[in-house]
């Protein structure tokens, strides 16, 4: 079976990262007698210096023409002072948006390896595996009106809108349900509706969709608690869903219970399960270029698209199985770096999960 992908390095560190998330997905597609074929596109700041924007129709149209996309990712100083409309990572909002990618899924999950390597004690990361499901075409990011403008006393304002429509969070909130059966039942659901409107109705929507889920045990959580709740106690979380704004803040806070952001893959899915996959990381312009970037969020962003779009579950254990092994023998890049481990370079880590594949 032939899986068609289309690989964005994008910029920063992205190109370093794929490269060896590559290299994995080759071996797991040869080891199992499959086959990939490739295509490339460009997306952000490396898009702007090729094309003059950051999301070309070229890019979207093998976006759109391919069975999953792989994404490095996306930004960097270089195009820190470009107007706000033209900065590299409108080009992944606006990718996101164009193939209605709506349902984000991050998973934070403790390799017991890593249980150290936590700024929390291990007794509170130890066997973590929670699943953020993050709102991600519309809200704050999305909503009209918007800009910097001059208000009536003539100063200048600067405004964003808070929106959610009933079917926008019907959708979601049916992910989130549909992945709490697939785990342990239990939903939670981030909200502001002490104060925001537009989040009184989602606890309205995600109430009376429980008619459909009655196995699913659905709670909700201001934000602010969540945020404090995680860095108390993550592990009374199962499932969480939330809009995208909260989804955006409450998942890199997750990612750092995992020991290090640079594990943390995610998936980006529309309703069909068509997907873009990407590590949670930014583009990390300080270490740009020195070949010690963390690989494994980008191999395990290969394993979530290989189980959610290309119906290869296997292949997505071996991956997962195969980065656990690489751990165990104690191979650690920069970030995860603890004392009595290994520090290797970022080819190190991508060939120790491919030679582990093959064991
Ligand atoms: C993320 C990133 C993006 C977001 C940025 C780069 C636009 O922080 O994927 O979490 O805010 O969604
Ligand atoms: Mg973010």
């Amino acid at each position: 079976m032939s899986h068609k992908i289309l690989l964005i390095p994008g910029d920063g560190i992205g190109p370093e990262i794929v490269n060896e998330a590559q290299k994995v997905l080759d071996s797991v597609a040869k080891l199992n007698g499959g086959a990939i074929e490739y295509t490339y596109g460009l997306l952000g700041g490396c898009s702007i210096d090729a094309t003059g924007v950051p999301l070309h129709e070229e890019t979207l149209a093998k976006a759109q023409d391919s069975d999953a996309i792989l994404l490095g990712a996306v930004g960097g100083p270089k195009w820190d002072n470009l107007e706000h409309s033209a900065k590299p990572e409108q080009g992944l909002l606006q990718i996101r948006s164009a193939l209605e990618l709506f349902s984000n899924l991050r998973p934070a999950i403790l390799f017991p390896q890593l249980a150290e390597a936590s700024s929390l004690k291990s007794e509170v990361v130890s066997g973590l595996d929670i699943l953020i499901v993050r709102e991600l075409t519309g809200g704050i990011y999305f909503g009209q009106p918007r800009g910097i403008h001059i208000n009536d006393a003539g100063e200048r304002e600067g405004f964003n809108t808070y929106r959610y429509c009933e079917s926008e969070i019907k959708r979601i909130g049916r992910s989130a349900f549909e992945m709490a059966r697939k785990r342990d039942n239990r939903l939670c659901s981030v909200d502001k509706a002490n104060v925001l409107e537009a989040t009184v109705l989602w606890r309205e929507v995600m109430r009376s969709l429980t008619a459909e889920y009655p196995d699913v045990e659905l709670t909700h959580m201001y934000v602010d608690n969540a945020a404090m709740q995680l860095v108390r106690d993550p592990k009374q979380f199962d499932v969480l869903v939330t809009g995208n704004m909260f989804g955006d803040i409450l998942s890199d806070c997750a990612a750092m219970l995992t020991g290090s952001i640079g594990m943390l893959p995610s998936a980006s899915l529309d309703k069909n399960g068509h997907g873009m996959y990407e590590p949670v990381h930014g583009t990390a312009p300080d270490i740009v270029g020195q070949g010690i970037a963390n690989p494994l969020a980008t191999i395990l962003s290969v394993a979530m698209m290989l189980r959610y779009s290309l119906n290869e579950p296997t292949w997505a254990d071996q991956i997962e199985v195969a980065v656990s092994s690489a751990l165990d023998q104690g191979l650690r890049t920069a970030d995860i770096y603890s004392a009595g481990t290994t520090k290797v370079s970022t080819p190190k880590m991508g060939a120790a999960v491919v030679s582990a594949l093959s064991q």
